[in-house]
This record gives structure tokens, C-alpha cells and sequence, in this order.
């Protein structure tokens, strides 16, 4: 049988339940504590966009614009394990991308986190910076970038 494609939406306050599971399972040592999921699906100025299979949340992203607009930031970007590898993280990053209204868009990650890596590059992200001992565990954190105004042409 044919897997389901995912669907991309605005998410909610409702949708909480579902995202602090998603943190969890996926980030097992930095899931983001109640108070930030909450903020994260209402603080206005949030981009927030989850990817669903069947009414359910498999994905979520969301960014930001700070520094007066000059730059964007992805915050968080998880899909469950067992929907890993169909596409829904390059997806979501996409379509976040579009709703971002900056020129420039960062991402920080762990340095071991190959899969990340990988798919921020292959999205067009480069390497900028190094955050030594960024993560509570030591690790550092590599800084990426896009340049979305070479894109848009803007
Ligand atoms: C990172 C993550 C969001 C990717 O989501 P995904 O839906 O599996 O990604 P996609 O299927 O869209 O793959 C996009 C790219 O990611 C890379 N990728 C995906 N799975 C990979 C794997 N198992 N190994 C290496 N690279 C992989 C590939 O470069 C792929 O590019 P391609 O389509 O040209 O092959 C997902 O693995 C995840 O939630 N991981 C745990 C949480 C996390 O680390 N989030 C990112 C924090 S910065």
C-alpha cells in the first residue's frame, strides 16, 4: 500500500499534546520544557507549521524574525522516527522558509547530528559559525545559514 502523503498546516494551541510528545521521542535530550511548547504555538510572530498523516501529527517546524526583521531563525524542526526519510522535514522546511519574511535564515545544530546536517545542506544552508559547548551536554553547535534574498532575487 502506498504511504499517505503528509498535509502542512498553521498549528495551534490544540495541538500541544501532540508536539510535547513529538519533542520528546525526538529530541530525547533537549526536549523543550511545557512553558516553551506553549509559547511556541502562541506568541504572535511565530511561524508555526506542523505536517500530518491521517489528522495526526507526524512533523512540526517553527521559526522566527528578529534584529528588526534582518534575520530569521528556524527554532525547532522534529519528525517522528517512523516517518523519517519521506520527505516531511525538507517539506516543512521549505514551506516555513516561504512564510519567513527575512533575507538571511539560521539554524543551529549539533555537530553529530549528520542527518540535520544533511538536510540543511542539501536546502541550501552553509556552515557560518561554531558555538563551542552551546548544547547542555558540552556539544557544540554548528551555525547555518541561507541566503533567501539570492533566491528570491530581492
Ligand atoms: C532531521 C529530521 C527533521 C529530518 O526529517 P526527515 O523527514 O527524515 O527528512 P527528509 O525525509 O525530508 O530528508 C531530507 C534530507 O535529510 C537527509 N536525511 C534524511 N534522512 C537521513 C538519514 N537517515 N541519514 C542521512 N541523511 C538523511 C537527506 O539529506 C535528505 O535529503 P534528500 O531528500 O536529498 O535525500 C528528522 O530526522 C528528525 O526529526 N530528527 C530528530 C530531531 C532533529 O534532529 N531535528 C533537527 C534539529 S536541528
Amino acid at each position: 500500500m502506498l504511504a499517505q502523503p503528509a498535509t502542512i498546516e498553521t498549528a495551534t494551541w490544540r495541538d500541544l499534546n501532540a508536539l510535547r510528545h513529538l519533542e520528546q521521542v525526538c529530541f530525547p535530550l533537549d526536549s523543550w520544557p511545557l512553558l516553551d511548547l506553549i509559547g511556541v504555538l502562541t506568541f504572535p510572530g511565530v511561524i508555526r507549521l506542523k505536517a500530518s498523516v491521517d489528522n495526526t501529527m507526524v512533523g512540526f517546524i517553527a521559526g522566527d524574525v528578529r534584529d528588526k526583521k534582518r534575520l530569521g531563525w528556524i527554532t525547532t524542526l522534529a519528525v517522528l522516527p517512523q516517518y523519517q526519510g519521506r520527505g516531511i522535514g525538507r517539506m516543512l522546511l521549505e514551506e516555513c522558509e516561504k512564510l519567513i519574511d527575512a533575507p538571511v535564515i539560521r539554524r543551529n545544530v549539533r555537530i553529530s547530528n549528520k542527518t540535520a546536517i544533511n538536510l540543511y545542506r542539501h536546502c541550501g544552508y552553509e556552515q557560518v559559525s561554531i558555538w563551542p559547548g552551546y548544547y547542555h551536554d558540552g556539544e557544540d553547535a554548528f551555525i547555518l545559514e541561507k541566503k533567501v534574498y539570492i533566491i528570491r532575487g530581492v
